[in-house]
C-alpha cells in the first residue's frame, strides 16, 4: 500500500490519497480535525493548540503545549541578514510573492532542516516555520508602508505577538484586545487544514520528491494565492466594495454571477466538496456579528454580504447547484475590522493553513517514504506522426 489508491496497475498513482488528519462530510457540512468537530474550538480558540493537534495527532498535554509555545517564542526572529531581501522588493510587491520567496529563503538559513532525522528535528522545524511566518508577514507589511520593522516580543503569545509586529510603533506598543486575540485565533484555526485542497495537495506533491519542508510550503503559498482558492477572501472584499460604491446593485451582481458568459462569480460562494454550508462560514458569520458591534465597528460591507447571501440562498441557480457561503465569504470583513489591510488577507489564510501543510508533509514522508507522487494522464494528442523539415512546412 503506497497511501495512494491505484486506479489501475497500468496507470500507477492517481490524485486521491489516504490521510488521518482532517475529515470533511460535504453533504452534511461536517469538518473535524483529528476527529474533533471544529465547532468545539469556538470557545477559548487556541491556534497553537490546533497546530499541535493537526501535526502530532493529539491535543497537547500541558508540558507539550509549554515546550511548543516556548519553541515558537524562541524562534520568532529572522536571521538579521534576511532584512536585505525585504528591502529588495518594491513597496508595491504582492505580500504573497514575498511570503513564498521568504519561506523558501528560510531554508538557506536553516540547512539543519533539510534532513529531518526524527520527531524532535521535525518539531523544531515546524515550530520555527509556524513562528517565523508571522515575522515574515509583519515585515512584508511594514516594508510596504515604509515603517521600521518591529521585533517579536518574547513576552507575548502567538497572536498578540503577530499584531505587535504588525501595528506597534517604535515607542508605542500595540495593545491586543482579548476579543481581537480570540477572533484572530479562531480565524487562523478555522483555516488550519482542509484535507486535500489545492494548496495542500501541492505541498504533498512537492514534498513527495523529498523536497525540504520550507520549499514544499513555499509552493503551497503559490497555489493558495489564486482567486479561486485562498485569494478569494480578497476577491470577496473587492466584490463588496464594488457594490458599496454603487457600481452595481446586489441583485445585478448575483444576476451577473449566474451568467456563465460574464466570467463573474459570486466570490466566497461555492465549494468543490461542500454541498451544504461550509461550517467555517457559519462560525465566521457569528464572529462578524459579535466582534464588529463590540469593537464599535459598523461596516456596510457586512450588510451587503448579508444581502447577497439572502438573495443567493433563495435563488434556484444557487440552490440547484448547492452553492453556499464558504470560508472566504466573511473572513475578510473580520480581518478588516481588526485592521488587517486587504492585500494581507490571503497571507492570513497562509499563516492559518501552515500547520495543515506541515502535518500533511510529515504524514506523507512518514507513510510514503520514497514513493513520489506521479499522477497519470489520459493522452488526447495526435497519433504517431513524422517530423517535417522547416523548408517543407506551411
Ligand atoms: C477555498 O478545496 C478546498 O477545501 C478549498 C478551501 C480550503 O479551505 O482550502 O475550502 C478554500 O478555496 C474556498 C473556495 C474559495 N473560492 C471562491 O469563493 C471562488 C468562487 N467559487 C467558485 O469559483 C467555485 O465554487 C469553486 C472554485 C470554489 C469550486 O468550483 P467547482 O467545484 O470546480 O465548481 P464548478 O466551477 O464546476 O461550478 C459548478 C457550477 C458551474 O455552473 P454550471 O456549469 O453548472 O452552469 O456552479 C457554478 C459554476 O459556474 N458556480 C458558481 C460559483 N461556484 C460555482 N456560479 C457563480 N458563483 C460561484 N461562486
Amino acid at each position: 500500500k503506497t497511501g495512494y489508491i491505484t486506479l489501475d496497475p497500468g496507470y500507477g498513482n492517481t490524485g486521491s490519497c489516504e490521510s488521518a488528519i482532517t475529515f470533511i462530510d460535504g453533504e452534511k457540512g461536517i469538518l473535524r480535525y483529528r476527529g474533533i468537530p471544529i465547532e468545539q474550538f469556538e470557545q477559548a480558540p487556541n491556534f497553537v493548540e490546533v497546530a499541535w493537534l493537526l501535526i502530532f495527532g493529539h491535543l497537547p498535554c500541558p508540558d507539550e503545549y509549554k515546550t511548543f509555545s516556548d519553541d515558537l517564542t524562541a524562534t520568532a526572529n529572522l536571521d538579521e541578514s534576511m532584512k536585505h531581501h525585504f528591502e529588495g522588493f518594491p513597496r508595491s510587491a504582492p505580500p504573497m510573492a514575498i511570503l513564498s520567496a521568504m519561506i523558501n529563503a528560510l531554508s538557506c538559513f536553516h540547512p539543519e532542516f533539510f534532513e529531518l532525522e526524527d520527531k524532535d528535528d521535525f518539531r523544531e522545524a515546524a515550530a520555527g516555520l509556524i513562528s517565523k511566518v508571522r515575522t515574515i508577514a509583519a515585515y512584508a507589511y511594514r516594508q510596504s508602508i515604509g515603517l521600521p520593522y518591529i521585533y517579536p516580543n518574547p513576552a507575548l503569545r502567538y497572536v498578540p505577538n503577530f499584531l505587535h509586529m504588525m501595528f506597534s510603533q517604535p515607542y508605542a506598543e500595540h495593545v491586543c484586545d482579548p476579543l481581537v486575540r480570540d477572533a484572530l485565533n479562531l480565524i487562523l484555526l478555522l483555516h488550519a487544514d482542509h484535507e486535500q485542497n489545492c494548496s495542500t495537495s501541492t505541498v504533498r506533491m512537492v514534498g513527495s520528491s523529498q523536497a525540504n519542508l520550507f520549499a514544499s510550503c513555499a509552493a503551497g503559498v503559490c497555489a493558495l494565492w489564486g482567486p479561486l482558492h485562498g485569494g478569494a477572501n480578497v476577491a470577496v472584499l473587492e466584490m463588496l466594495e464594488q457594490i458599496h460604491q454603487g457600481q452595481i446593485s446586489p441583485e445585478d451582481y448575483v444576476r451577473l454571477a449566474k451568467d456563465r458568459d460574464s466570467k463573474v462569480r459570486l466570490m466566497g460562494f461555492g465549494h468543490r466538496v461542500y454541498r451544504n454550508f461550509d461550517p467555517r462560514a457559519k462560525m465566521l458569520a457569528r464572529v462578524a456579528d459579535n466582534l464588529l458591534p463590540t469593537l464599535g465597528v459598523h461596516d456596510p460591507l457586512l450588510d451587503i454580504a448579508r444581502k447577497l447571501e439572502e438573495i443567493a440562498l433563495e435563488d434556484p441557480y444557487f440552490i440547484d447547484r448547492q452553492l453556499y457561503p464558504n470560508v472566504d465569504f466573511y473572513s475578510g470583513i473580520i480581518l478588516r475590522a481588526i485592521g488587517i489591510p486587504t492585500n494581507m488577507f490571503t497571507v492570513m489564510f497562509a499563516i492559518g493553513r501552515l500547520p495543515g501543510w506541515i502535518a500533511h508533509w510529515w504524514e506523507q514522508s512518514e507513510t510514503q517514504g520514497t514513493k513520489i507522487a506521479r499522477p497519470r494522464q489520459i493522452y488526447m494528442g495526435p497519433n504517431e506522426t513524422d517530423h517535417v523539415p522547416r523548408g517543407e512546412r506551411c
